[in-house]
Formats: structure tokens, C-alpha cells, sequence
């Protein structure tokens, strides 16, 4: 595929179906970088909040400096609807539903149903391998995964993924594309379970377990480790840019004596069904790993909006190749 002409994006409609959470950050992510967009709510209860919640992020958007253009002229640009005929002249469609593959395979039918043979379809799944995914679509050739952070409109992460049937030109052409969404994304050319992050993410929520599970530390105690420590240097560095930094050797040598004691359980934990079963949904609705007053619950949530804003200021002035810019800069 040719590469996108990245100052052309209000020639390339794009449908997002599902409107919740991350629904609702990536339709307003990509009015922001100048798309028409075609949001499909598939189930009513979407209609309800969709609006407020898109229009809440671009003017957030706008007031933080992300845009400039004012949120009544983006959502111009922007149809909600429950039909999803309007999806007719899009280019892409992102799948944003809940991550159960029945209901993703109903949507992908009704999305085929009325997209272009060349249009591209893709979906957001957190963790269910895009091999799969694919064979439950019409044409698995045009057929990606789409893996978002939230808050879609402020991270700068994506991840495409090309499964077993993906062409992976296409893929290419995804990721040229989304760097006019403000994202620095990685393209996962071989698919795996989970894909990078979530590989990375779900060893170290497994091993948060192990520690509080058999009494090495509290929930508090983990967070707090967690929050002073990759907390403080992962935005700038990753992991193997920070070994790099703090010695490679020694972690040659923690590795031989520490890997065989690392949690390897294939069993969700216990602490994490119990909350499940009696119904906690986190902040959601105040249950989870901490007690929360419905007013805590909700500031928490507020908190994290606000320093999404914060952190993602520091972590423009840092991109990817801060180095070499640096080394430029000098050379003048
Ligand atoms: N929340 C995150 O941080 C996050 C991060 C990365 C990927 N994801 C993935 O994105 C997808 C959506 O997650 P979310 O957090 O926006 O979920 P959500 O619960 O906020 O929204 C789910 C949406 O699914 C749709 N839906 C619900 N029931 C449906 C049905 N029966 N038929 C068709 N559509 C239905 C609705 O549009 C609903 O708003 C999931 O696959 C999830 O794994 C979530």
C-alpha cells in the first residue's frame, strides 16, 4: 500500500464501533488529527454518554494545548449513530466492543456487510490473538489488530498487529498512518498472545499477586514499590535502554538467582476472582483492591485524567530520539 499522505487525513473517514471507555478517547484522538469519523454505537446505552464524554475530551484537549481547533468545529466532523450502514465510505474501522470474541464476530459481520473490499478492519482487543480474530472475518488479509492505551487521545502507544493472514504491507500503511494521531507506535509483525505489553504487564501483575498473596507485602506496599521505582524512569527509558544505564552485568548476574523464584502460576490469583465474584469493577463502582467512599472512587479517577495531561507535557519533551536530536542541536 502507499504510504498516507499524513496532512490528508480529512480524506480517510474512519469508523470506530463500540463507544465506552476507550471507544469514546480513540473517536476523540482521531478528530483531533482531522479525521471524519462514523462512531457506531451497538447498543443504546452508548448513546447516552458518547456525546458528553467526546466532547469533554476535546475541549480537555484544547484547554492542555493537544489542538487548536475549537470542539464544536471537531465535532462537525463526527456522526454517533446505531446504523451501521453510515460505516459505508470508511477506510478503516476499529472495533472497540467488549473482549468477547462472540460479540466481536457479530460486529465484524455487520461491519463487512457494508464496508469496501479494500477498507481496512481492526481491533482493539487487549489480548486475544489476532489469528484468531481474523478468521472470523470475511477477508483476513485486511484484518489487524489496533492495540490503543488510555487515555487513547493523550498516550502517544499503539501497537499494530498483523496476524497469521495479515498483509503485512497493510500493516505498514497503518503505522505510517497513525503517527498523524500523535502516537509513536510498534508494529508486531508476528503475532503473540497478549502482544508486547500486555506480555510485559501480565508477568508483573502476576508477581504483584505472588508477593501480597503469600504475605511478602501489602497492596499498599506493592504500589508504592511499583510507583517509586519503573515509575520513575520508564517514561523516558523502556526496559533494556535502563539496564543499559545502570549496569548490564549485575543483572547478568540477579537473573541466574532470582529467575527460578519468580511466580510462574497459570491460575488467576485468589485475591483478584474474590473481587470479581462479588462484583468489584474497581473505581467503577468504588470495589476493588482498596476501599473506596464513591467520592474517593470518583477523585481517583479525576486524578489520573489530570495526570495523564501532566506526564504526557514531560514526555513530549522527551521522544524517542532525544539523543540524536541533542547530538544535531550541538553539531550547529
Ligand atoms: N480499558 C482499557 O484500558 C483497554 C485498553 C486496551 C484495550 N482495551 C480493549 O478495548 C475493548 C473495549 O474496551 P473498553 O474498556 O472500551 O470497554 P467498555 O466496557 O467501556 O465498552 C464496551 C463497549 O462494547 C460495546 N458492547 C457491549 N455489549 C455489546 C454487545 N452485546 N454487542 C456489541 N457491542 C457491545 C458497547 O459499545 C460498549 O460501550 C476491549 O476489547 C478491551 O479489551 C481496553
Amino acid at each position: 500500500m502507499n504510504k498516507p499522505d499524513l496532512s490528508r487525513t480529512r480524506e480517510i473517514p474512519i469508523g470506530v464501533v463500540g463507544l465506552g471507555l476507550m471507544g469514546c478517547s480513540i473517536t476523540a484522538c482521531l478528530l483531533m488529527a482531522g479525521h471524519p469519523v462514523v462512531a457506531v454505537a451497538p447498543i443504546e446505552g452508548d448513546l447516552e454518554h458518547a456525546e458528553r464524554r467526546i466532547r469533554e475530551h476535546l475541549s480537555k484537549s484544547q484547554q492542555e494545548g493537544l489542538v487548536d481547533v475549537d470542539p464544536g468545529t471537531l465535532m462537525k466532523n463526527l456522526s454517533i449513530t446505531t446504523d451501521y450502514s453510515a460505516l459505508g465510505p470508511c477506510k478503516l474501522a476499529i472495533e472497540c466492543t467488549l473482549e468477547n470474541i462472540d460479540i466481536k464476530r457479530s460486529v465484524y459481520q455487520k461491519i463487512e456487510a457494508v464496508i469496501a473490499e479494500d477498507a481496512l478492519l481492526t481491533s482493539n482487543t487487549s489480548a486475544i490473538p489476532i489469528s484468531i480474530l481474523q478468521e472470523q472475518t470475511r477477508h483476513p488479509g485486511r484484518f489487524f489488530g489496533l492495540h490503543w492505551a488510555e487515555p487513547s487521545h493523550t498516550t502517544r502507544f499503539l501497537e499494530v498487529i498483523c496476524g497469521e493472514k495479515s498483509d503485512v504491507s497493510k500493516g505498514e500503511y497503518l503505522y505510517d498512518l497513525s503517527h498523524a494521531w500523535g502516537k509513536e507506535p510498534t508494529l508486531v509483525r508476528k503475532d503473540i498472545r497478549g502482544f508486547i505489553t500486555n506480555r510485559l504487564m501480565y508477568a508483573m501483575y502476576r508477581e504483584a499477586f505472588y508477593l501480597v498473596e503469600n504475605g511478602y507485602a501489602t497492596v499498599e506496599d506493592v504500589d508504592r514499590a511499583c510507583r517509586n521505582n519503573p515509575g520513575y524512569w520508564m517514561t523516558l527509558l523502556g526496559v533494556f535502554r535502563w539496564m543499559d544505564l545502570t549496569g548490564v552485568p549485575a543483572y547478568h548476574t540477579v537473573m541466574k538467582d532470582l529467575f527460578p523464584t519468580l511466580s510462574n502460576a497459570t491460575e488467576v490469583p485468589k485475591l483478584i476472582d474474590d473481587i470479581v465474584k462479588a462484583g468489584g469493577k474497581g473505581t467503577a463502582n468504588a470495589h476493588g483492591f482498596y476501599t473506596y467512599t464513591p467520592e474517593e472512587a470518583e477523585l481517583w479517577e479525576e486524578t489520573f485524567r489530570e495526570f495523564t495531561y501532566e506526564i504526557r507535557k514531560l514526555a513530549l519533551k522527551y521522544p524517542v530520539d532525544i539523543v540524536k536530536r541533542k547530538l544535531k542541536n550541538s553539531a550547529r
